[in-house]
């Protein structure tokens, strides 16, 4: 493990003032991150589809002012100052510090808005986190012209992954793997690595769906049920699992076997689900509709012949994923069927994407 690298070498000439914009989505997990270790490393290796509608867009614009002793920034959400946001951000900017000196140089102004509704239930961490990260690596480029794309991204990576870890896999795409894994070439714990093995058409424009069960706060925090896993009596099963799922997923995106893969990503998602229902204390996160749309899923499967499945995040939405080429069949099924089940009827179409851009 080497973080060194990321230790900025060299003190630049300073700029005294500078922005920069970014849009950076959001990622649905294939293989799950449930439990890490100090400092943010996760037990085991994870693979999502990065996504291309959910997206966080954040401008920080930068003012130079006299070195302070720790990150002096003011925030904006949706136009409106947000001192609740503020501690999260404080905290980050607190881990990054030392990969990042320059920032105590300058008088931070953030502003954040989401493509999709603000308590939809819709983790922005990962985009938040993700965009901000880019946003500082553009400083520190500005301050360092010789630093290199590949370094810029990969360090972006890192900076996100100690904002919340699946940050981490929401600045490349399609496919990020983010965790030390044998089979994946050039993985890390450290920061997220796109898929680096070429990837079967069919999942080079799936669709992913994200329905709208639960609007509500979540019960249970993420960095909670991360920390349940400590003494969980599964724990150390559950992270052989998830590795060894993980080698399943690499062959089955490279081969196109959809089968394999519905069948892996939905027993992911429950096996997820498992962990909180036998963490102590035991919690859910699924609400009665999370059940009646998976069941509804699993009759159209049957009846249409579909390739259509399910995976969940640590909340009560659904994420129903699907192949391009049953987009319209399986949208027609979510808009007269599924929608049903959604808090006000509301759901966001969205499909793989390829990460960060510059907004
Ligand atoms: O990045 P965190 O700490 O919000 O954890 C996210 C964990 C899951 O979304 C449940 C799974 C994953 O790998 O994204």
């Amino acid at each position: 493990m080497n973080t060194a690298e990321f230790i900025p070498k060299i003190r630049s000439e300073k700029i005294e003032e500078i922005g920069f914009t970014w849009q950076t989505p959001s990622n649905i997990a294939l293989v799950k991150y449930w439990g890490k270790s100090d400092p943010q490393l996760p037990k085991n290796a994870s693979i999502s589809f990065t996504l291309n509608n959910c997206h966080t867009i954040t401008t920080i614009d930068f003012s130079i002012q006299e070195s302070a002793p720790c990150a002096d920034f003011d925030l904006f959400f949706e136009g409106k100052e947000k001192e609740e946001f503020k501690p999260k951000i404080a905290g980050f900017f607190k881990r990054v510090e030392v990969y990042c000196p320059y920032i105590l140089d300058y008088k931070m102004v953030i502003n954040s808005e989401n493509s999709f509704p603000h308590s939809s239930g819709i983790a922005s961490s990962a985009s938040g986190l993700s965009a901000i990260a880019m946003c500082l690596m553009r400083l520190e480029q500005a301050l360092n012209p010789r630093l290199t794309e590949v370094y810029i991204i990969k360090k972006a990576s890192f900076l996100a992954r100690l904002g919340s870890g699946s940050a981490s896999r929401s600045i490349e795409g399609p496919l990020v793997v983010w965790g030390k894994h044998p089979k994946i070439a050039g993985s890390s714990d450290l920061f997220g690595v796109q898929f680096p093995y070429k990837v079967h058409p069919v999942f080079q424009n799936y669709q992913d769906a994200i329905l709208l069960v639960d609007k509500g706060e979540k019960q249970v925090s993420s960095t909670l049920g991360h920390n349940l896993m400590h003494k969980h009596p599964f724990a150390e099963n559950r992270f052989k699992q998830a590795n060894e799922n993980l080698s399943k997923m690499s062959e089955i995106l490279q081969n196109g076997q959809l089968e394999e893969f519905i069948g892996l990503v939905e027993s992911e998602a429950l096996t997820l689900h498992a962990m909180m229902l036998t963490s102590a204390p035991y919690f859910i996160l699924m609400k009665p509709n999370t059940l009646e749309i998976i069941h509804k899923i699993w009759e159209f499967r049957a009846a249409e012949n579909s390739n259509i499945c399910f995976t969940l995040d640590a909340g009560a939405n659904v994420h129903v994923l699907y192949p391009f080429s049953e987009k319209e069949k399986v949208n027609r099924f979510i808009e007269s069927e599924l929608a049903n089940y959604c808090q006000k009827k509301q759901y966001i179409l969205d499909a793989v994407g390829f990460g960060a851009k510059k907004g």
